[in-house]
C-alpha cells in the first residue's frame, strides 16, 4: 500500500510510485500532489515567471507527425515562410517588450540553410539582448554546430514519447534513439535543452508518461514540456480524443517533483484546452509562459492544432494580459534571460553581449 503523505516528501521517486502519483483520482490527493509541486518549485524557482517570445518564421515541414496540422501530407493547410529580416524585426519587437529570450521556430524546413539560420541569430544579437532558443526539428549535427557559435543559447527538441514503439508509429520516418542521439550531442556543444512529451496521443498509457518523466531526468534537461494532445483537423488522428488537463497537469506536478531545478512551461495547448489552463499549470509546478508572438498574417497559419488560445493582434496587450494574469496569482515576471537553473551563476544580460 503507497502512503501518498511520505511519497511526496521523498527525494527520489521510483517509477512505480510516479504512476501511483500519476493515477490520483481522489481530488484532495491531487490537491496535496499540487500543494506539494508548487512549495519545490517556490523552493527551486522563486516566484519568478519566465516569458519566452516565440516567433514561428515557417509553418512548412518534411515530417509527417500523425498527430501535426504542419504535416507534410496535410494539402488544405495555406503554407507561410518569414523572411529574414521580418525575423529579425520581430525579435527586436519581443525585446522591446522586456522579454529576454526568443523562440525561433518553425516545422522541419531545410529551404532555411545553415548560413541563413547563423545569419538569423546573428542579427538577433546583434541587436537585442537576449538569450535565443532554435525549435527547428532535427537538422544536421554540423548545423547544430554553426548556430552555437552564431549565438544561439538552447535548443528545444521535444522527444514526444519515450516509448519507442508509439515513437515509430507517429513518426514512421524517424526513431527515438536518433532523437535522443540529438538531444545529447546539444548538451555537449553547451546548449541549454529543452524536451518533453505531448500527454492523450493515442495508445499512451500512464507508465509512459512515467518513463517520458524518467528519460527528462536521464536526460539533464534544462527545460521540460508537457502539454495535451489536440486533435487537429486534415491529420490522420483527427477524430481522437484531446489529452485530459487533469492528467496533463498531475504530469506537470509529479514532474517538478522529479526533476526539481528545471524550468517547466505552463504551455498554449493546456491553455487552449481549459481557459484557466495557464493560471492551473502555474500553480501546479510550472514557471515558465511562451506567449506566441510570431506577426499577423501568420499567426493564424501556424495551425499545429486549431483554435489556438492568444491570437492576440497587439503584442503590448499581450504582455499586459499576461502580466495581470502573473500577478493576479502572486507571482511576477522575471527580469531576466531565464537561465538554466542548473548553470552556477547565471550570466548577466549585458555580460551575456560580449560573450
Ligand atoms: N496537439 C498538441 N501539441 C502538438 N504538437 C504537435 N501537434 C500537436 C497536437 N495535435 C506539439 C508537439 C511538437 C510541437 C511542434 O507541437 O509537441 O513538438
Ligand atoms: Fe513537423 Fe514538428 Fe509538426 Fe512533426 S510536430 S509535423 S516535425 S512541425
Amino acid at each position: 500500500m503507497m502512503n501518498l503523505d511520505k511519497i511526496l516528501y521523498k527525494d527520489e521517486l521510483t517509477k512505480e510510485e510516479i504512476i501511483f502519483l500519476l493515477s490520483l483520482e481522489d481530488s484532495a490527493d491531487q490537491q496535496k500532489l499540487f500543494n506539494r509541486a508548487d512549495q519545490i518549485r517556490t523552493t527551486y524557482c522563486g516566484n519568478e515567471v519566465h516569458l519566452r517570445g516565440i516567433i514561428e518564421f515557417s509553418n512548412n515541414c518534411e515530417q509527417n507527425c500523425l498527430y501535426c496540422g504542419l504535416r507534410e501530407d496535410n494539402l488544405s493547410l495555406q503554407r507561410y515562410r518569414m523572411m529574414p529580416e521580418e525575423i529579425i524585426e520581430a525579435a527586436k519587437v519581443i525585446s522591446n517588450l522586456g522579454i529576454f529570450t526568443i523562440v525561433l521556430q518553425s516545422g522541419e524546413d531545410f529551404f532555411y540553410d545553415t548560413h541563413e539560420i547563423s545569419y538569423i541569430i546573428y542579427q538577433i544579437k546583434q541587436h537585442a539582448d537576449v538569450a535565443i532558443t532554435l525549435c527547428l526539428g532535427e537538422r544536421g549535427f554540423d548545423e547544430y554546430r554553426e548556430w552555437k557559435i552564431a549565438g544561439a543559447d538552447r535548443y528545444l527538441l521535444k522527444h514526444e514519447t519515450a516509448n519507442p514503439k508509439s515513437y515509430q508509429v507517429y513518426h514512421k520516418k524517424q526513431r527515438l534513439i536518433e532523437r535522443l542521439n540529438h538531444l545529447r550531442y546539444l548538451k555537449t556543444l553547451g546548449y541549454q535543452i529543452g524536451s518533453g512529451n505531448m500527454i492523450g496521443l493515442p495508445m499512451q498509457t500512464v507508465d509512459d508518461i512515467a518513463d517520458d518523466i524518467l528519460l527528462c531526468k536521464d536526460l539533464d534537461l534544462d527545460m521540460a514540456a508537457f502539454g495535451p494532445f489536440i486533435p487537429s483537423p486534415h491529420t490522420p488522428y483527427q477524430n481522437k480524443n484531446a489529452g485530459d488537463v487533469d492528467l496533463t497537469l498531475r504530469t506537470i506536478a509529479v514532474a517538478r517533483l522529479v526533476l526539481k531545478n528545471v524550468h517547466i512551461p505552463a504551455t498554449t495547448a493546456l491553455a487552449t484546452l481549459d481557459e484557466d489552463g495557464r493560471a492551473k499549470g502555474l500553480n501546479v509546478g510550472a514557471n515558465v509562459v511562451m506567449p506566441d508572438l510570431t506577426p499577423n498574417p501568420y499567426r493564424q497559419l501556424y495551425q499545429i492544432y486549431p483554435d489556438r488560445k492568444c491570437i492576440n493582434d497587439n503584442p503590448l496587450h499581450c504582455k499586459a494580459c499576461l502580466q495581470l494574469q502573473i500577478e493576479s496569482l502572486g507571482r511576477k515576471i522575471a527580469d531576466g534571460r531565464g537561465d538554466s537553473l542548473k548553470l552556477n551563476d547565471e550570466p548577466s544580460r549585458s555580460l551575456s553581449k560580449i560573450n
